[in-house]
């Protein structure tokens, strides 16, 4: 099924599901969601069993139209009607405090609910199938690299669910920015496609969750689901940081010596720079020119490597200057926070 022709027979079947109970993935703009009724806890706790997510992780709740919203949400500031205004449907998330028709299950026990309005055609007809409400985490078993394909979802939760909705590779590959309305300066909770200074351009203030500025923060993340490692490939990735062209040369280095001692290793580049590596499985991610190519190839790259033999992949960093927030922030927590730090005398920069 593609988005532009969605089939309505297969649709009312996927709505029917979801009334009753079962789960059914389906394709939004950002990524593939496993989804349930927002509104059944036995549904919300399915989902759970179904990624292995452990069930303090709240879920977002999808909506296809605003007159949903008062529904499921309180207090729901002027800013945020702003905010809804300019970016929904889209991939934003946005939190409030919660009715009482959600369950806390849908919530992970949690007072507030997590709110997104999709883009993508299938997912509103398919919410509105369903009833209005639908539960949707990324479709990806937990920790793993998030699907933007049906075949991913396939891949990881083919048994698990009732039905996949596949409506092709998916437009933006991460996930959608999540931004906290619950206090008095709206946070961000996860960057996404809608960037900090989108976001400062429509609110003026906001700031960022400071659980998500650094690893060794004190502060833990707000979004539950922030503090895990995540996205992870199976073989161990380090991302190399500083001048391109020290970076370059650390990696040539790094992918000989491992070949020397018989590995076989996975190297993460791009456009610009991806024939500068004579050795190892190279992957271009996209173009550092066109930053939005990088974010949509992120998982696609992450998973291709676990169906080769590498044992460590290399990646460059990637702090281009709208998505670059976004990008790092997946890719470090794939990367478990592995950094390999270089330098020389080169201007020419692809760290910060
Ligand atoms: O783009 C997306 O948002 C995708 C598609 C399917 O819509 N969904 C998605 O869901 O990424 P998930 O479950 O993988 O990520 C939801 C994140 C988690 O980090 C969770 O902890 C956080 O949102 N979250 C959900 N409800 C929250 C709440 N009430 N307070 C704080 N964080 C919350
Ligand atoms: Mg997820």
């Amino acid at each position: 099924m593609t988005e532009e022709q969605p089939d309505e027979e297969a649709l009312a079947r996927a709505g029917e599901i979801l009334k009753a109970g079962g789960l059914v993935a389906f394709p939004t703009e950002t990524v593939y969601g496993l989804g349930g009724n927002a509104l059944d806890p036995q549904a919300s706790m399915k989902i759970y069993r179904a990624k292995g997510r452990p069930s303090d992780n709240p879920l977002i709740v999808h909506i296809a139209d605003m007159e949903s919203l008062p529904e499921i949400a309180r207090e729901i500031p002027e800013q945020a009607r702003l905010l809804a205004q300019k970016c929904w449907p889209g991939p934003l998330t946005m939190i409030f405090p919660k009715t009482d028709i959600v369950p806390p299950e849908t919530t992970g026990g949690l007072d507030s609910v997590a709110v997104r309005f999709p883009g993508h055609r299938t997912a509103r007809a398919l919410i509105r199938a369903g009833g209005g409400f639908v539960a949707a985490p990324s479709a990806n078993t937990s920790g793993r690299p998030s699907p933007t394909t049906a075949e991913h979802v396939e891949e990881d939760l083919g048994d698990a669910v009732d039905m996949i909705i596949d409506g092709g590779e998916v437009g933006i590959g991460i996930e959608s920015t999540i931004v906290d309305f619950t206090e008095p300066v709206p946070v961000i909770l996860r960057p996404g496609y809608i960037s900090l200074e989108m976001l400062g351009e429509i609110l003026g203030e906001i700031r960022m969750d400071p659980g998500l500025l650094r690893e060794d923060s004190p502060v833990r993340p707000k979004a539950p689901g922030m503090k895990y490692r995540h996205y992870a490939p199976r073989a161990e990735l380090s991302i190399v940081e500083g001048p391109t062209e020290a970076v370059v040369a650390e990696i040539r280095k790094r992918a000989r010596t491992a070949e020397q001692k018989g590995k076989c290793v996975g190297i993460i580049a791009t456009d610009e720079t991806c024939g500068r590596y004579d050795c190892g499985i190279v992957k271009n991610i996209g173009s550092r020119e066109q930053e939005e190519t990088i974010a949509h190839h992120l998982y696609g790259v992450l998973r291709e490597f676990d169906c080769s033999q590498v044992s460590e992949i290399y990646s460059e960093a990637f702090y281009t200057p709208k998505l670059g927030q976004a990008i790092m922030n997946r890719l470090l927590k794939a990367a478990g926070h592995k950094i390999i730090k270089v330098e020389d005398e080169e201007n020419d920069s692809i760290g910060k």
